[in-house]
């Protein structure tokens, strides 16, 4: 297996560690049971704030502070945490993030599908060694989950509504007796102190489920919303744009740059409400999702585009040359609100003059 700090994409913990060993250090707050840092602390490293030794903690959530205090209230205490909203509105890197900081891994994690199995949010079986000694403690396999329970770690579980409503119900005891019974063994699993679960689910996509209420009534539900303003989208863009291509840019470029990209941000808010800016215009609205994660893509994308093949700047040309892509998932649906975009708000601004030239010539 390939060292983790060669993998691709490195987990919350491992990318943030220096910031999580700087905040434990001077973290002199009360902490619940098998916590690593305090909530408070918990919060400054989503937040992001700088520590009295120096050490800065970037942000990783921008938005409400609020939101992000209820969330980790809510997992001290013996309700589960489940964050909804709008895909893209980075429920999963939140809950990453939360699991890194409050249980120093984040990798506790059930994917759900419309495939899962309750296997994988109990427990399965090694058949070769059930066949060979029946149902014995070395044979089971825990799932994730049980994983936690044993040793008291935040786990999380990814598109808890893709999965089957049944499925799903497997959780309700087991989030209320906070143990799992192992009927094969007579025996039960029981969860110590720092076990909880946060849950993502997207409230608009294909194949979503409903929860049962039972089931809600378990979890306590935070829903992140999209960023409020056009600043605090650009500032989110910013942060997540790609280190190794931004280090081989044209660094002279980047007040125009940013320039470019908050048209891009202007295209995707009136295109989602619906209006002009000046909310003088109604606008069709394309029934994909045209959310800041798309954004992130499409910049990068235009990045990358520049670094290896252009000036090594983000221009206007080369973000709208991305842009019909990312916005027309679905032809049938988002085709006529983005044509109806360039004709009618486009074509008739100065500033997006160079927008529409490159949007026109891929026609
Ligand atoms: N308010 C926000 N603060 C920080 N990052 C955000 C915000 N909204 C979106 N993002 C970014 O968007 C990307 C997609 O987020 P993700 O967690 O996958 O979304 P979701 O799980 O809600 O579909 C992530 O890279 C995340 O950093
Ligand atoms: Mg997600």
């Amino acid at each position: 297996m390939k060292k983790n700090n060669e993998a691709l994409r490195k987990p919350a913990e491992l990318l943030f560690k220096k910031e999580l060993t700087a905040l434990i250090k001077t973290d002199q707050y009360p902490k619940p049971p098998n916590w690593r840092l305090s909530p408070k602390k918990v919060v400054d490293f989503i937040m992001g704030t700088e520590l009295e030794d120096g050490t800065k903690i970037s942000p990783k959530y921008f938005g409400q502070r609020s939101l992000i205090e209820i969330a980790v209230a809510t997992l001290a205490t013996d309700r589960a945490l489940l964050l909804t909203g709008i895909p893209g509105t980075a429920k999963t890197w939140v809950s990453e993030n939360l699991a890194a900081a409050i249980s120093g891994s984040s990798r506790l994690l059930v994917q759900g599908t419309a495939g899962t199995h309750e296997e994988q949010l109990l427990y399965g079986w090694n058949y070769p060694i059930l066949l060979a000694k029946g149902p014995v403690p070395e044979a089971l396999v825990p799932s994730p989950i049980m994983r936690g329970m044993e040793t008291g770690s935040i786990v999380r579980i990814e598109e808890l509504t893709r999965m089957p409503f049944e499925i799903q119900d497997a959780l309700i005891t087991l989030l209320s007796e906070k143990s799992m019974p192992i009927p094969e063994l007579d025996e039960e699993s029981n969860a110590i102190s720092g076990f909880n679960i946060i849950a993502t689910a997207n409230d608009r996509d294909k194949g979503i489920h409903e929860m049962s209420s039972a089931l809600k009534r378990r979890f306590n539900t935070v829903v992140l919303p999209l960023p409020a303003t056009i600043e605090m989208e650009l500032e989110i863009v910013r942060s997540r744009i790609a280190p190794d291509l931004m280090a081989q840019r044209d660094k002279k470029a980047d007040k125009s740059s940013i320039e470019e990209i908050k048209r891009v941000i202007t295209i995707f808010k009136e295109l989602r409400d619906g209006k002009t800016m000046d909310g003088k215009l109604s606008l069709k609205r394309p029934a994909s999702t045209l959310s800041t994660a798309e954004i992130i893509g499409l910049v990068n994308n235009a990045l990358a585009m520049a670094v290896y093949f252009g000036k090594r700047k983000i221009d206007g040309e080369l973000l709208a040359r991305n842009l019909k892509n990312t916005i027309v998932k679905n032809h049938d649906t988002d085709l006529i609100p983005w044509n109806e975009y360039v004709e009618m708000v486009m074509k008739k601004r100065e500033e997006y003059d160079h927008f529409y030239q490159a949007v026109s010539s891929l026609k």
